[in-house]
Formats: C-alpha cells, structure tokens, sequence
C-alpha cells in the first residue's frame, strides 16, 4: 500500500494504473467496520482502490465536532492494508483547498434543504462541503466506481443526483448499513457515547425495524408508521431531531407508502449526534 499526501504524488501513482479499473472509497477515517465493508467491496470489484482519508473542513458548521473528531491515522493505515488498499490518499487541509479557494458544487431541487440540511440543522451547506469535496476526489482520482454508504442515505442521494447533473463518468456504489451486534449502526462518532447512552442509542434501530414491521403488516399512512418509530424512541427517553418519511428516490414528503420510502432519524444523545434510516415498501 502507498501512502499519498499530495494531489501530485497521488496523479503519478494513479498514471501506470488507468489501464484497469479504478474504485475509491471516500472517508473521514477513524475506520470502523462499515469503513471496511465499502474498502472490501471495493476491492472485490476493482483493479485499483483508492481510499481517502480527509476530515474535510468545509462539512462542518462552526460549533461542530470539526477539531475534536476522532482521528487515529496509525490504526487507519493498518486497517487498510490489511484489506488490501493500493493507495491511502490523506491530504492536508492546505493541500486539498488552495488560499482563496471559492468554488462550490452544490446540490439542491428538496435534496439537501431537508433532513440533515434542514436550516435549524447543518443546513444544505454541509451538502456543499460534501459534494465539493467529493467533486474534488472524483476529479484527482477519476474513479469508474466510488462507494458509499446507505447509512448516510441523504449523502449517497445527493452524490447521486451531481454525478447524473454534472456527468461524471463514475458509478456510484451504494452499500447497506453495517451495525453492531445490538443493532446500532457503525460510526465513528460513537465514539462519543457513555456506555449507559450507547444502550439507549440501540432504540434507534429498535424504532426503525417497529416502523417497517409494521408496515410489513400492511400499515400504509406515513402518520401510524412513524407513530410507531416515536413509541419506540419515547420508551427509551429518547427524543428525536427528525423522524421522517420521504420518498427514498427524491426525498419528497410522503402521506402514504406506496413505493420505496426512506424512513430517517437523527438523535442527539449526549454529547453525540447519531443518524439511522431503513427502506420500507421497496417492492
Ligand atoms: P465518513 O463518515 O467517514 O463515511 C465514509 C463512508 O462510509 C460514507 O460513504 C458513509 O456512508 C460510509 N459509512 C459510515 N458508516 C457506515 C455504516 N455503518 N455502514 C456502511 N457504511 C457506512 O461520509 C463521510 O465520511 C464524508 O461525508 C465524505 C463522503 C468522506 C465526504 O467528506
């Protein structure tokens, strides 16, 4: 595995490899096992992968975890080679934005105006640190397939909807969920967690699986469907940032299920933010 830290170093190791294909896995770091699933999957399909470590600046609000987010480059770099990673790219602040740097990618059309980017939340701006960010790995990498998350589905959406609008040649890998044993879904901000709130944090998967079973059994009003998540949440004293049903193709509102439709939730719980969401009605 090589490590890059420059745009330069990272162009030259990539030239002698373009005959193949080429996956990235764009990340913040501080691996955990949905990290690993992507890289994994990653490699199974791709002659070359590229996996980014950068704790990009420009996604985070001020106030947010940006200078407290959990970093631990050594474990990172042993966990990628272990997977087998050709090239660890993990720039710099300074490298990856230029002094004046003041192009944006930005996404809108209900996509990141909602959810997470509501205005009282991170705003549709964290979105545009996203998708400039990723616009930016695109372009240095040129990836044939990059990977992502369906844990950060809002994320996955948006990255999607640039790369049909701006026509970039690359094929977007959406990859489920990885959870742990209990159910929470991985992240690195768990970190954060008491073991007191990590057990409350389980009622999040609780309240989304209470939700698409009971749509399984045939509830079909977005109202009853998210009543049943928010029993789940109350019964463990947790309240919710959002709980909400949207159309999982373009984040719409929904009244009623009748396609496939994203059930997503945010929490505060202690000092963490966690996010889940699950597909419901997909057939
Ligand atoms: P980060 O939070 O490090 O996540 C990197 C990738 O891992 C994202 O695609 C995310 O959806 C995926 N991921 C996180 N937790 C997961 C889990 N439990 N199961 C499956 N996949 C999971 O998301 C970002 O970084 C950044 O916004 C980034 C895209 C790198 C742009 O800066």
């Amino acid at each position: 595995m090589q490590v890059v830290r420059s745009k330069a170093e990272l162009r030259e190791a990539l030239r002698p490899r373009r005959t193949g294909t080429v996956g990235l896995v764009p990340t913040m770091g501080y691996f955990h096992d949905g990290h690993l699933a992507l890289m994994r999957r990653a490699r199974a399909e791709c002659d070359t992968v590229v996996v980014s470590v950068f704790v990009n600046p420009i996604q985070f609000r001020p106030g947010e975890d940006l200078s407290s987010y959990p970093r631990d480059e050594q474990r990172d770099l042993a966990l990628a080679q272990e997977v087998g990673i050709d090239l660890f790219f993990a720039p710099s602040a300074d490298e990856m934005y230029l002094p004046a740097h003041c192009t944006e990618v930005r996404v809108r059309g209900g996509l990141t105006e909602v959810l997470c980017g509501a205005p009282e939340r991170r705003g549709p701006e964290h979105f545009d640190g996203v998708t400039t960010v990723v616009a930016k790995l695109f372009n240095l990498v040129q990836p044939d397939r990059a990977y992502f998350g369906q844990k950060d589905a809002q994320q996955a959406l948006v990255v999607q909807r640039m790369v049909r609008d701006l026509d970039f040649p690359v094929e977007i890998v959406v990859c489920p969920t990885a959870r742990d044993r209990d159910g929470l879904a991985l992240s690195s901000r768990n970190v954060y967690l008491t073991p007191e709130e990590r057990v409350r944090a389980t009622a999040l998967p609780r309240a989304l699986e209470a939700a698409a079973q009971a749509a399984r059994e045939g509830v079909r009003e977005a109202s009853a469907i998210i009543a049943t998540a928010r029993r789940e949440l109350e019964r463990a004293g947790v309240a919710a940032e959002y709980l909400e049903l949207r159309s999982a193709e373009d984040l719409r509102p929904l009244a009623e299920v009748n396609g496939p439709a994203l059930l997503a939730v945010a929490a505060r719980i202690g000092r963490a933010r966690l996010i889940d969401n699950t597909i419901i009605g997909g057939a």
